[in-house]
């Protein structure tokens, strides 16, 4: 049955660059329930027509080879502007009664996506309820909220707070794109549609784990926004600890949002919070050498574009088992990776004792080059008894639709419509994540704050990363 989908924010970069073409593709797809509609929502004075013409050269662009004229039009057929202000009351009013003009009778919901500036969405918020927009006595009622949500937890307590006073904790979605990356969706199946994994997955057999989201990008021009976040709040709070909640786990009972969710706060609860020296010793911070130079930064800026926490949980699956959660911009290659290290076999028959432990790892390919690789210690060919690491690779690209993987907002839209939260942050969830990002930040805004180490761009972050790593007889698995 039709719904409709409003995009508050609908001149903005996300809308044309994500959203339009991940909901064309679903269309084309035939995944969009027939008769949908989307109504595009900002300040801007458009006509339908203009921004739908707008909205095709940005279609054309990112839906690439996928994208087809007739298929367009058609799609293009259900696309409307209406014109309004997120802090005018009336124009809700106007919306309220736009949206009910072009719904047919039986329209199973609403979906609003906000896409506007973060500062906006209380208002948006309250506005919708407001205008009664959240009545879903004659079909479902939902939003999306982008992230970030808040900038630290008393603000995503606050926001909260704010969504709760307007729709039910089971009509909100919380958008974190990395969940809706198919790769990111494979550690479930790896993890819980195999037998072979989850006897050694545990603290017997797991030396430590990796979590790597490596970007060649600067910040360019979001440096505005940037600096006032720093990679903690851009990509840890938020990503890091997704794919480090996902990897640490148990398996839920069923794969259904409330207990996927149960079992992913449950490690942010098992997380050891950071006091005293740890901040020190269990932290690197970076900041790539020409930051300062780039427009919108202020000057002598302290932010952070490169980070490194070693984390553990506290839990009888993970004690005493680093986590190294590692994110940096401008560094060597684009590439999002979570390394299981296991534990080198006890006693060594073959070859010399080294430091790092020998093959026995599996690497999760995230991104670019989506796969897994599992690295074991096999003979080399007509030598005594000398080895070295051989590689089963899994490429998606090799398996049949697995050449080129659907964007996230396919994947989170498609769920959100069908009203399925498992990929959706919780409200529990994003706060416990805050709790454990903000005594971090507090410490590096501190007197006693780390040194904050200078790296050049196309590494992989400062050197001391790599010398930290090494004390504790560690090495970073840097494959791009
Ligand atoms: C966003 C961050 O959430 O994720 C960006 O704000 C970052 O700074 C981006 O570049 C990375 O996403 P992806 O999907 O390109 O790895």
């Amino acid at each position: 049955m039709a719904n409709t989908i409003v995009i508050f924010g609908a001149s903005g970069d996300l809308t044309s660059r994500k959203l339009i073409p991940a909901l064309y593709r679903l269309f084309q797809k035939k995944r969009l329930p027939d008769g949908s509609q989307i109504v595009g929502v900002s300040r801007s004075d458009f006509e339908s027509e203009q921004w739908r013409q707008s909205l095709r050269t940005s279609v054309e662009k990112f839906a690439g080879d996928c994208f087809d004229n007739e298929t367009w039009n058609q799609f293009a057929e259900n696309i409307f502007y209406h014109a309004g202000d997120i802090k005018e009351a009336g124009d809700f009013k106007a919306l309220a009664k736009f949206l009910d003009s072009i719904e047919p009778e039986h329209n199973s919901g609403r979906l609003y996506y906000l896409s506007t500036m973060p500062q906006l969405y209380e208002e948006a918020l309250k506005q919708l309820g407001a205008a009664g927009l959240n009545d879903d006595s004659d079909g479902f009622r939902r939003v999306i909220i982008e992230k970030p949500f808040g900038t630290d937890l008393k603000s995503a307590q606050a926001l909260n707070a704010s969504i709760h006073g307007v729709f039910r904790e089971d009509q909100i979605y919380r958008i974190d794109h990395y969940l809706g990356k198919e790769t990111v969706q494979n550690i479930f199946a790896l993890r819980f549609a195999n037998s072979i994994f989850e006897p050694i997955w545990n603290r017997n057999y797991v030396d430590h784990v990796q979590i790597t989201v490596a970007e060649e990008v600067v910040v360019g021009r979001r440096a505005g926004y940037y600096d006032t976040a720093g990679i903690l709040r851009d990509m840890f709070q938020n990503h890091l600890l997704q794919l480090m909640m996902i990897t640490a786990m148990e398996p839920p009972a069923r794969y259904d949002a409330a207990l996927v969710r149960d079992e992913k706060v449950k490690v942010l609860h098992s997380i050891r919070h950071m006091t005293g020296g740890d901040f020190a010793s269990d932290t690197v911070r970076g900041q790539y050498k020409g930051y300062l130079r780039e427009e919108g930064v202020p000057k002598g800026s302290d932010t952070e574009t490169f980070a490194v926490l070693k984390l553990f949980c506290d839990n009888w699956r993970w004690k005493d088992v680093p986590f190294y959660l590692r994110s940096g911009k401008g560094m060597s290659c684009r590439t999002t990776q979570i390394v299981i290290q296991f534990k080198n076999v006890p006693h060594i028959l073959f070859g010399e004792k080294t430091r790092e432990p020998l093959g026995n790892r599996l690497v999760m390919q995230v991104q670019p080059a989506e796969g897994i690789q599992l690295h074991f210690e096999t003979k080399v060919p007509d030598s005594e008894m000398k080895t070295r690491t051989s590689t089963l690779d899994f490429s998606f690209s090799n398996t049949p639709g697995g050449k080129s993987l659907p964007d996230s907002y396919q994947r989170l839209l498609l769920d959100a419509l069908t009203g399925d939260a498992s990929l959706f942050a919780r409200s529990d969830e994003v706060e416990l994540a805050w709790g454990i990002i903000d005594p971090i930040l507090a410490a590096w805004r501190s007197p006693a704050a780390p040194p904050l180490f200078q790296y050049e761009t196309g590494f992989w972050g400062p050197p001391e990363s790599s010398k930290w790593m090494y004390k504790q007889d560690r090495e970073w698995f840097d494959v791009c």
